[in-house]
């Protein structure tokens, strides 16, 4: 298959500080590592990196005979334009990878999708949105403060966990000026964090799940995933959240946290993958955010959770360009290799049910497989 590997790329940033470009500027290393997986799987790809012109880089192309995998994240360093992108995608009549704009779009606005949660009867924190000029608060502290539309943990720090109505206001005021937004004010979820990485459409699989390892914070209210705990490795914030893949869970709770998360991913319209946070309080689990197109770095959620199943990165991303071919009823293209298959699971208690490709179980050579499924490491970055 001929695969258009699209992608952001920011050179400045317009507001927020400087190291919020970590997080910007990823996508330009993930597009190296997908078009290499890509190819390895037979696929011929071309790099379409987007930057000032939209329309230019992708009507070179027949959408007729490539399709479109989406890697994008912004435009214009703007995260809420990032469902224009696709867009463009429809309007040219491109098959592409991923979910649709208007799920893309929902999900920006954390509120907006907290209402779409509620509405299923899916648990998620009590909330409320101010600007520095509407709060009214009703809720009672600790509460988390976070900008109602950014992503990937910008705007969060230690200050996002407040204790009192001062810290509130302060929280609040800063992400009016910094990312001129209302914030997102919800109840302090206290408990265990998990991220949920599931694969698929009619029938979604819940991949194994990951758990932020907090053992090394005492405080419970130091316990998140602040920006610097996501993108800075040298900082004590982020070694001291490793994930643990699979997590450690009774049977019960995983059956919980599967289900909540498939529902959430459901509900929020998602397609092909994505990955949904989730923190549980006594013993029920809370939908943080659902994650469509979620991060596809070999070394962020998905590519691990796919790893313990058993699907190298490069399965990962053929993957989930067989689940899009599908999706479309494209012919000629093989099925999805996602079938539910019995992993001895190494978590606890785990009954060990996931999805893995049926690659990892051709009959044609047993000794490969064996040695691929003994070989499944819980982390690490290479494929
Ligand atoms: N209501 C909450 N209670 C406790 N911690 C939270 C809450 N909301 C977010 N967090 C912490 O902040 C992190 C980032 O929040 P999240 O809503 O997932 O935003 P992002 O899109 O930036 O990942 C979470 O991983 C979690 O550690
Ligand atoms: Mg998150």
């Amino acid at each position: 298959m001929k695969v258009l590997v699209v992608f952001n790329v920011i050179e400045q940033l317009e507001r927020g500080p400087e190291e919020d470009l970590f997080a910007e500027q990823e996508t330009v290393l993930v597009e190296q590592f997908i078009e290499q997986a890509l190819q390895s799987h037979g696929h011929i790809t071309a790099p379409v990196p987007i930057r000032d012109d939209l329309w230019g880089p992708i009507t070179r192309y027949d959408p007729n005979e490539w399709m479109i995998f989406n890697l994008c994240e912004s435009f214009r360093n703007k995260t809420y334009l990032e469902p224009y992108i696709i867009s463009v995608f429809e309007h040219l009549g491109f098959r592409y990878t991923g979910s649709d704009r208007r799920t893309l779009a929902t999900c920006l606005n954390k509120a907006r999708a907290k209402e779409i949660l509620q509405a299923h009867g899916i648990p998620t924190a009590a909330y409320q949105v101010f600007t520095p000029y509407t709060i009214d608060r009703r809720l009672e502290f600790p509460l988390f403060v976070k900008p109602v539309s950014e992503d990937a943990s910008i705007g969060i720090s230690q200050k996002s966990v407040v204790h009192d109505d001062r810290s509130l206001r302060r929280q609040v005021r800063y992400i009016w000026d910094l990312y001129h937004e209302p914030a997102l004010v919800e109840e302090f979820i206290e408990g265990r964090e998990f991220n949920v990485t599931i694969l698929g459409n009619d029938s979604p699989r819940v991949l194994p799940l990951s758990e932020i390892n907090f053992r090394h914070i005492a405080n419970p209210f130091a316990r998140i995933v602040s920006f610097r705990a996501k993108w800075v490795p040298t900082s004590e914030e982020y070694l001291k959240t490793p994930p643990t893949c699979p997590a450690r869970v009774s049977d019960s709770l995983k059956t919980r946290i599967e289900d909540v998360a498939r529902r959430a991913y459901q509900a929020m319209g998602l397609r092909d993958y994505g990955r949904v946070d989730i923190r549980v309080k006594n013993g029920l689990p809370y939908v943080l955010e659902v994650n469509p197109n979620a991060d596809l770095s070999p070394d962020a959620g998905i590519a691990r959770a796919a790893r313990v199943a058993g699907m190298s990165y490069a399965d990962l991303a053929d993957e989930i360009i067989r689940l899009a071919a599908r999706r479309n009823h494209m012919k000629g293209f093989a099925r999805p290799r996602i079938v539910t298959y019995e992993l001895k699971a190494r978590s606890a208690g785990s009954d060990g049910v996931y999805s893995i490709p049926v690659s990892a179980l051709a009959p044609d050579n047993p000794q490969a497989t064996l040695k691929r499924l003994r070989s499944v490491q819980p982390a690490g970055v290479a494929a």
